[in-house]
């Protein structure tokens, strides 16, 4: 099963995708987690996507249809995928289709914009492993260490207001009009993600028909 987690900054998709990829046991792309990885790497993909990435705009289109494409061609990606935050245009989804990349389920996570500034200033992220957690809504076991490689959380760069901002603007200007796109081929399941992590990741599953 090949899954898109489409959503708003803030809106759960990298909190869903580590669900899931246990659940499902099938991997979790991040593509965010991946370039956060190049730049920490210092390698010539993470000096390329730095400055898009610490402003919150969007990294171009042929820069992640690379990285993804030598992803997803690994032999993990056999049995299906989970895309956290790919496509985010309209070129990057076009382009799936033209390379025959099938998508059974596009979960759109939809939050309200006034609540992700809150989500966003509690988050802490692994250092290693990428892995999201919430000061209140999802506390690590042991603070500041993360519960899945005993690594240490810290704060994204870009997740100060003014860039949360930026990022939500990218989201409505660019983004969201992939729901009109995976609406017309009835792979478009909405699911609220104003609600408890469990409640929503009991309505992904719901919707996209899995029993675990
Ligand atoms: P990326 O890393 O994908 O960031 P994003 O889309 O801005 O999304 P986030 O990771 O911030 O949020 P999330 O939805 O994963 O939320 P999370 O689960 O952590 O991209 C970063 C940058 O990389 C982009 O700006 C761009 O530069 C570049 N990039 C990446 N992909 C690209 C692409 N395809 N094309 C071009 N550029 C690309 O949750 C957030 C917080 O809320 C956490 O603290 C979590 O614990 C908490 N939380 C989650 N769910 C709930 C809930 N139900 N209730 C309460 N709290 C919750
Ligand atoms: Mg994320």
């Amino acid at each position: 099963m090949n899954l898109i987690l489409l959503g708003a900054p803030g809106a759960g998709k990298g909190t869903q995708a580590e669900l899931l990829t246990k659940q499902l046991s099938i991997p979790a792309i991040s593509t965010g987690n991946m370039l956060r990885e190049a730049m920490a790497n210092g390698s010539d993909l993470g000096q390329k996507v730095k400055k898009f990435m610490d402003e919150g705009s969007l990294v171009p289109d042929d820069v992640i249809l690379d990285i993804v494409a030598e992803r997803v061609a690994q032999a993990d990606c056999t049995d299906g995928y989970i895309l956290d935050g790919m496509p985010r245009t309209l070129p990057q989804a076009e382009a799936l289709d033209s390379r025959n990349i099938k998508i059974d389920h596009v979960i759109s996570i939809e939050v309200d914009d006034a609540l992700i500034e809150n989500r966003m200033t509690g988050r802490r992220v692994c250092s290693k492993c990428g892995a999201s957690y919430h000061v209140i809504a999802n506390p690590p076991k042991a603070e500041g260490i993360c519960d899945q490689c005993q690594s240490s959380l810290m704060i994204r760069k870009d997740d100060t207001p003014d860039t949360v901002r930026h990022r939500l603007q990218v989201y409505h200007q660019q983004t969201e009009v992939l729901k009109d796109y995976y609406a017309k081929c009835g792979k478009l399941r909405i699911i609220d993600g104003n609600q408890s992590i469990e409640d929503a990741n009991r309505k992904i599953l719901e919707a996209i028909g899995a029993k675990v």
